[in-house]
């Protein structure tokens, strides 16, 4: 079976690290490139942070490309309160050796899936989805050629951790997430309703410790530091790794489930914009465009990320 070929969209972000070395860790996965995208911290920010991975991991011939600074139509909100001043604060890590690809990430993410056989490449976009939205917005004929798009965003049952009714990747930019929920791909969302049952534990992160590895020892002081902020908003042991989840489902879709149901993105709300409302009961009428992941055997996503790190 040949390596299924993906392109990460980032905005490193601790979690974003970890699922971008569950993929470079995994032999069932071709990461053709990574694209930033401003988010959690600024564009030239999680285009270093990108990078800083890559090498961590051994990998700098994968090619790192910098993408849209701001959203489509709205100012730039970042989450330096959750993921600290650098977007990847823990460990100290080198800068970057490897280069960033002169190359725009939008212009890379069209040329990808123009040259590539359709139906071959899945888009893993783990931030705001401005890249991915100006990438279709700049080449419509794309977008039959995604074989998938397999994103962290939004919430419903599990409400928002960025304003009372939205979830921080589709809140920065919802007109992106807007015309990606509406362009017609398969998608798969991975929303906080799943991310939140995705925790982690002392145990685990004395695991990773217990590798003796840099990787090892990057991703525990990672959520050592992201998840303060966590436990102090929700209480109790742990905090999510929301973006791991993404390439998790690629690798063993059978940890995860959820309803193939409509979800909307609002964008005119005043307490709402940003807020995705998925027709969980199907009381609207309108058509099912998203597979909405609702839950995740714990044990398994946090067991598959010891083995597949303990390779890095
Ligand atoms: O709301 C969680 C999402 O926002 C994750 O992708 C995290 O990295 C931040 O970007
Ligand atoms: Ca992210």
């Amino acid at each position: 079976m040949p390596p299924r070929r993906i392109i990460i969209d980032t905005d490193p972000g601790q979690d974003d690290a970890v699922a971008i070395l569950l993929a470079l860790a995994s032999p069932e996965l071709e990461v053709l490139g990574i694209t930033a995208v401003a988010g959690n911290v600024p564009l030239a920010l999680t285009a270093r942070n990108a990078r800083i991975v890559c090498e961590l991991a051994g990998r700098a011939d994968i090619p790192v490309f910098a993408g849209c600074d701001r959203p489509l139509e709205r100012r730039l909100v970042t989450a330096e309160h959750v993921h600290g001043k650098t977007g990847l604060d823990g460990i100290a890590l080198p800068e970057p050796a490897m280069e960033l690809q002169p190359a725009h990430a939008v212009d890379f993410i069209v040329e990808t899936l123009r040259r590539e056989p359709a139906g071959t490449v899945t888009l893993v976009p783990i931030g705001p989805l401005t890249n991915i939205a100006a990438a279709f917005r700049t080449a419509p004929d794309i977008i039959p050629r995604v074989a998938e798009v397999v994103l962290m965003g939004g919430a419903y049952f599990e409400v928002g951790n960025i304003t009372p009714a939205a979830e921080f990747n589709i809140y920065v930019d919802p007109e992106a997430a807007d015309a990606v929920f509406r362009a017609g791909v398969p998608l798969v969302v991975m929303p906080l309703d799943v991310t939140h049952r995705a925790l982690t534990s002392a145990a685990w992160l004395d695991a990773l410790r217990g590798l003796g590895t840099r990787v090892g020892a990057a991703v525990a002081s990672w959520c050592d530091f992201f998840e303060r902020f966590d436990k102090a908003k929700y209480g109790g042991e742990g905090a999510p790794l929301h973006d791991p989840c993404t390439v998790a489902y690629l690798l063993r879709p059978q940890l995860f489930s959820g309803r193939h149901v409509n979800v909307v993105i609002e964008t005119q709300g005043a307490f709402t914009t940003g807020m995705t409302v998925a027709d969980w009961w199907r009381v609207s009428g309108r058509p099912a465009n998203a597979h909405f992941i609702g839950s995740v055997d714990r044990v398994g996503y946090f067991s598959l990320l010891t083995e597949r790190l303990a390779r890095l």
